[in-house]
C-alpha cells in the first residue's frame, strides 16, 4: 500500500549492498577524511571528528567536506542516514560562492531551516569552472534532539543531490525540489577521529595532515579462504520475499535439494529476529511481528530493513516486502489472470492456485484476537461518504470478483494477531524440511551462464563455494525472486536484457567479467512493461476521529492501555496495522477501456498542506489509486554502481490515466458536504482539485506495487519469461515474484504476486528435463 511520499525519501540504515567509507586524503586541504565518491555523480563526501573524551561526554563537533562537479545544483547530507527526524547539511553554488544551510524534516516534504548547529566555513570552500567545494566546521553538530552521530560506533550516512537549482541560491532558508537521487554509504565514525593536535590545527583554517592521522582503515585484503568444495543444489531460489517463500517451499515440498538466498537478515521472533521497542523488551514480538508498528517502518531512527542500495522503498530481510508492508492482502479475482490482463490462456484458469494460497494463508478483517475492531472511527466516517454514492458494503475476500461500488473492512495476512505472512507459514514449512537450505546475508552478484544453461550463482560468500560460486545439478534450476528492482539487476549480470543495460553491468569490475561473452547476450525487454499504481492522497478532518497522535508515539511512548493489550493477549490496536476501509470503483475512459479506482482509508496523514488552521487530533486519508486496466508504463534499469533505478516513471505517461483517476477523486469529494463535520484539508479549499492533481509530484503518486519488469507471456518480443516463467533463450533460468505479472492487478499485490508464485512453481515442478 501506499502511505509515504516514495521517491522522496532517504529512508534508511542496514546491511545491504553498498558503498562503505574509507579513508582518502582531500587534495586541496590534505585532511584526511572518512568517506566515498558517489561513482554516479563524482560527489565526494568526507567527515573527520576529534577525539573520543576519555572521561566526561564526548565532543559534540566534526569537520566535513562535500566536493560536487558543478552540475550538482544542491547537495546534502542527512546523518543518522535517513531524511526524516535527522539532521540534513545541504549546499549549493551561488556565483562564486557557497551557500549552506541546516535543516530537519518531519515529514517526506521540504525540510525546514534547523538551528543549533554552529557551522564555520573553512579554508578551500569555493567554486571553480567544473567544481564547488565545501569544507566546514560542525559544532554543536552530533545531537539534534530526535537523533545523534554514534561518534565511538558504525552507523549509515545519507546523501542527497539536485540537478536542478534552488529556487533562491541566494538564500539560505530557500526551497528546493526534491532530490533527483539519492543514496547510503556505511561508515565507522570509530575510524575517523583525528589527533586532537591535527583536529585543531584544521578547525582554525589550517591544511596538511601531520602525524596521528586517523587510523585507515586497512582494506579489507581477502584472507585465505581454505578451499571448499561447493555442494550443488536442484534449485537455488535468489530473495526470500512472498514470491520466493512460496516458490522454495513448494519445490522443497518434492523433495529435492532446494537452496534459499536472501541478501538480508531475519526478522520475526520465530526467525531469529529480536529487533523490538523498549516497550516489548523481554515479550517474544519485533518489530515485525507486531501489526501496528507499521506506520513506523518511515520514522524509526534505524531504518536497516530497507535495500539500501534502491531509492524507492524496498524490504531487504527475511520476508521481503511482506515483513515492512501494511499488509493489505486480496485474493484476487479472476481478471487478475486473465487473458485480456496480459495472461496467456494457459494461465486462465487460476481458482485453484488461489485456493492453494488461501489454504495456506487465509485473510481476516479482524485480525485482533478477541475478534474487535479497533479504532472503527474512519470506517464509519468513509461509509457515510460513500453511501451516497451508491456503494454497498460485503466482506471483501468473499466475493472477490465484485469490486464496483462496493467496500468493506480491510483485509490482512495477519494471524493470531501477528504480521506471520508468508514467513510465518510458507518459511515455516520449508525450514522443518531436511533437504532444504536457508542462508541469510548472502548477497547474488551474478547468474552464471554458458550460452543457454545457468550454471549457478555466484554469491559474496566464499564459505558457501570456491570463490562464492554455488552450483545446480546437472539439470538443476535457477530461480530468480528478488523483486521487481532485485531480479532485472541479476538477469543483467547473466548478459539478459536490452545492450544499454548490459553494457553497465559489462563495465563493472565485478559482476562485467563473469558476464557471458557478448555474442551470447539475450536481448529481452527486462525493466520495460513496469507500471504501479499512481496514488493520490487525500486528507479529511472530521470530529468522530482519533487519528491516534498521526501513529508517532508508537515505538517510543505507546498509549499504555493499548500495548499491555497486546502483550497479556494479541488484542487491540497494535493487532492491526494503520487501514481500516478499501473501497473499489469501475470507471469507463474516453479510449473505451475500463480503469479500476480502488481506495484505502486510514487514520493519519503522511503529510498535510493546508491554508486553513485543522484539527491535527482528527486526521484521515484517504488514498486513491488507479489500479486493473491502467495503460501508463515506465522502465527499471541500473545506474553505473549497478544500484537499481526507476530509469522512467510510470505514472500518468498516458492522460486518460490522470482523467479517471481525477473524475473517481471528484466522485468522492462530491459527497463531502453530506457528512456532517466533514472537511476536507488537503486539498484544501483554496486549492480545486484538478489543479491538486495536475500538481501532485508524479514521484509522490509511488504505491510501491511495482510489477511487469519481467513480463511473462507467449512471445520474447514483448516478454521476458515464457508461461512456464522461464526466461526466454535459456534452459534453467526462471524468474517468480512481481515482476512477472504482466499488468496491475485489482488490489494492493501480494496476494496476487503469491498466488502467481503458487502456479508458476506448479508449472516449473511439472516442466520436463528438471532435476
Ligand atoms: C512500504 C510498502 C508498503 C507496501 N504495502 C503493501 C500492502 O499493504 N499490501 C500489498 O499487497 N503490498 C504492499 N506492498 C507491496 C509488496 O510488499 C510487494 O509487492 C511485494 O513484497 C513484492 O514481492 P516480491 O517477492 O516480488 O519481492 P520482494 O518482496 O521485494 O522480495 C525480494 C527479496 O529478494 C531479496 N533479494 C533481492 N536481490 C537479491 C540478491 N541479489 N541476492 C539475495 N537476495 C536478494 C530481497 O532482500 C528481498 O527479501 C508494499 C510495499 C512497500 C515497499
Ligand atoms: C554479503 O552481502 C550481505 C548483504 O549486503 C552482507 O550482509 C554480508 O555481510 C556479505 N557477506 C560477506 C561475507 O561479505
Ligand atoms: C545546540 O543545538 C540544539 C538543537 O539541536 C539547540 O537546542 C541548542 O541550543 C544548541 N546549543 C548551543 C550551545 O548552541
Ligand atoms: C576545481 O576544483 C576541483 C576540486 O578541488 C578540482 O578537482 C578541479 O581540478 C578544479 N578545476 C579547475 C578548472 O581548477
Ligand atoms: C533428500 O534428498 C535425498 C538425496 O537427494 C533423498 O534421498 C531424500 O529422500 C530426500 N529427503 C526427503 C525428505 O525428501
Ligand atoms: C448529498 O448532498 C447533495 C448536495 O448537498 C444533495 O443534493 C444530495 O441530495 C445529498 N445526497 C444524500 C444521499 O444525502
Ligand atoms: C560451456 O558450454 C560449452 C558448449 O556446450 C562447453 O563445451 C563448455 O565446456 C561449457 N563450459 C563450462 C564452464 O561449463
Ligand atoms: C481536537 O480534537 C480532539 C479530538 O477530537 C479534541 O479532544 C480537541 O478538543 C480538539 N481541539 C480543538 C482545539 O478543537
Ligand atoms: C475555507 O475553509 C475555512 C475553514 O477550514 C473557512 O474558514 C473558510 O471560510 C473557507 N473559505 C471558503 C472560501 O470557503
Amino acid at each position: 500500500m501506499r502511505l509515504r511520499v516514495g521517491l522522496s525519501i532517504l529512508a534508511c540504515a542496514g546491511s545491504a549492498l553498498a558503498q562503505v567509507a574509507s579513508t582518502f586524503i582531500d587534495p586541496d586541504t590534505g585532511i584526511p577524511f572518512m568517506g566515498i565518491t558517489d561513482p554516479v555523480h563524482r560527489v565526494s563526501y568526507g567527515i573527520v571528528l576529534p577525539p573520543l573524551a576519555t572521561s566526561g561526554s564526548n565532543p559534540t563537533e566534526f569537520i566535513a567536506s562535500i566536493t560536487s562537479p558543478i552540475a550538482g545544483q544542491w547537495v546534502g547530507l542527512a546523518l543518522g542516514g535517513a531524511m526524516l527526524q535527522n539532521l540534513l547539511l545541504v549546499a549549493w553554488p551561488n556565483g562564486n560562492s557557497v551557500v549552506h544551510s541546516t535543516r530537519i524534516a518531519a515529514t517526506y516534504d521540504q525540510p525546514t531551516p534547523y538551528a543549533g548547529p554552529v557551522i564555520t566555513d573553512l579554508q578551500h570552500t569555493m567554486v571553480n569552472a567544473t567544481h564547488w567545494k565545501w569544507v566546514f566546521r560542525c559544532q554543536n553538530c552530533t545531537n539534534w534532539g530526535t537523533g545523534s552521530l554514534p561518534v565511538s560506533g558504525g552507523g549509515v550516512l545519507a546523501w542527497a543531490y539536485s540537478s536542478a537549482p534552488v529556487t533562491t541560491p541566494s538564500n539560505p532558508n530557500s526551497d528546493f525540489l526534491e532530490h533527483t537521487d539519492f543514496g547510503f554509504f556505511g561508515i565507522s565514525y570509530a575510524d575517523a577521529h583525528a589527533s586532537q593536535a591535527d583536529y585543531d590545527n584544521w578547525a582554525a583554517g589550517g591544511t596538511g595532515g601531520g602525524s596521528g592521522t586517523p587510523t585507515s582503515q586497512p582494506p579489507t585484503t581477502p584472507t585465505s579462504q581454505p578451499t571448499v568444495s561447493a555442494t550443488p543444489y536442484d534449485y537455488i531460489v535468489v530473495g526470500a520475499g512472498p514470491g520466493g517463500l512460496v516458490t522454495a517451499d513448494r519445490l522443497s515440498e518434492t523433495g529435492k535439494k532446494v537452496l534459499l538466498l536472501e541478501r538480508g537478515g531475519p526478522s520475526t521472533w520465530e526467525t531469529g529476529g529480536r529487533y523490538q521497542p523498549d516497550w516489548l523488551a523481554g515479550q517474544p514480538y519485533t518489530k515485525f511481528d507486531v501489526p501496528g508498528l507499521f506506520e513506523s517502518m518511515f520514522s524509526d531512527g534505524n531504518q536497516f530493513w530497507w535495500c539500501r542500495d534502491i531509492n524507492v522503498f524496498a524490504g531487504c530481510l527475511l520476508g521481503g516486502g511482506s515483513t515492512i508492508n501494511g499488509g493489505l492482502y486480496w485474493y484476487p479475482p479472476d481478471s487478475d489472470f486473465s487473458v485480456a490482463s496480459g495472461w496467456p490462456s494457459s494461465w486462465a484458469n487460476h481458482a485453484p492456485y488461489t485456493q492453494k494460497m488461501k489454504t495456506r494463508l487465509p485473510s481476516t478483517d479482524h485480525s485482533s484476537m478477541d475478534g474487535i475492531r479497533y479504532l472503527p472511527q474512519s470506517f464509519n466516517v468513509a461509509k457515510r461518504l460513500l453511501d451516497p454514492q451508491g456503494y454497498r458494503q460485503l466482506t471483501i475476500n468473499d466475493e472477490p470478483n465484485q469490486k464496483d461500488h462496493v467496500y468493506g473492512y480491510s483485509s490482512f495476512f495477519f494471524q493470531g494477531g501477528k504480521r506471520t505472512g508468508p514467513t510465518g507459514t510458507y518459511f515455516k514449512t520449508a525450514k522443518a524440511r531436511p533437504n532444504f537450505t536457508y542462508r541469510d546475508y548472502t548477497f547474488v552478484n551474478s547468474i552464471i551462464r554458458n550460452g543457454t544453461k545457468i550454471l549457478g550463482v555466484q554469491t559474496n560468500d566464499t564459505s558457501l563455494g570456491p570463490d562464492g560460486f554455488i552450483p545446480v545439478t546437472p539439470n538443476g534450476r535457477v530461480i530468480l525472486s528478488g523483486g521487481s528492482f532485485g531480479s532485472p539487476r541479476l538477469l543483467f549480470s547473466a548478459g539478459i536484457g536490452p545492450t544499454d543495460m548490459l553494457t553497465i553491468a559489462q563495465g563493472d569490475s565485478v559482476v562485467g567479467p563473469k558476464m557471458p561473452p557478448q555474442a551470447q547476450w539475450i536481448n529481452l525487454p527486462v525493466g520495460e512493461n513496469v507500471q504501479d499504481n499512481p496514488s493520490i492522497n487525500l486528507v479529511f478532518t472530521h470530529p468522530d476521529i482519533d487519528a491516534y497522535e498521526n501513529w508517532a508515539d508508537i515505538m517510543s511512548d505507546p498509549r499504555p492501555a493499548d500495548a499491555a493489550q497486546y502483550i497479556s493477549s494479541q488484542s487491540g490496536v497494535f493487532a492491526s496495522s494503520s487501514p481500516r476501509m478499501n473501497f473499489w470503483r469501475a470507471y469507463g475512459g474516453s479510449d473505451g477501456k475500463t480503469r479500476w479506482m480502488q481506495g484505502t482509508v486510514r487514520p493519519g496523514a503522511a503529510s498535510v498542506t493546508s491554508s486553513n488552521p485543522y484539527n491535527a487530533s482528527q486526521i484521515f486519508t484517504i488514498t486513491t489509486y488507479l489500479s486493473t486496466g491502467i495503460t501508463s508504463k515506465g522502465r527499471i534499469g541500473i545506474d553505473v554502481a549497478l544500484r537499481p533505478r526507476v530509469l522512467v516513471e510510470p505514472w500518468f505517461t498516458d492522460p486518460i490515466d490522470k482523467a479517471v483517476l481525477l473524475q473517481g477523486i471528484n466522485d468522492i469529494v462530491a459527497s463531502v458536504g453530506n457528512v456532517s463535520g466533514l472537511t476536507l484539508i488537503t486539498p484544501d479549499n483554496t486549492t480545486t482539485i484538478s489543479s491538486y492533481v495536475n500538481n501532485y509530484g508524479t514521484g509522490n503518486m509511488n504505491s510501491n506495487h511495482w510489477i511487469g519488469a519481467n513480463r511473462l507471456g507467449s512471445s520474447a518480443s514483448n516478454s521476458v519469461v515464457d508461461p512456464n516463467a522461464k526466461v526466454f533463450g535459456t534452459d534453467n533460468l526462471f524468474v517468480v515474484d512481481a515482476s512477472i505479472i504482466p499488468s496491475m492487478p485489482m488490489g494492493n499485490p501480494q496476494g496476487a504476486i503469491m498466488a502467481t508464485a503458487e502456479q508458476a512453481v506448479a508449472k516449473i515442478i511439472a516442466l520436463a528435463g528438471g532435476p
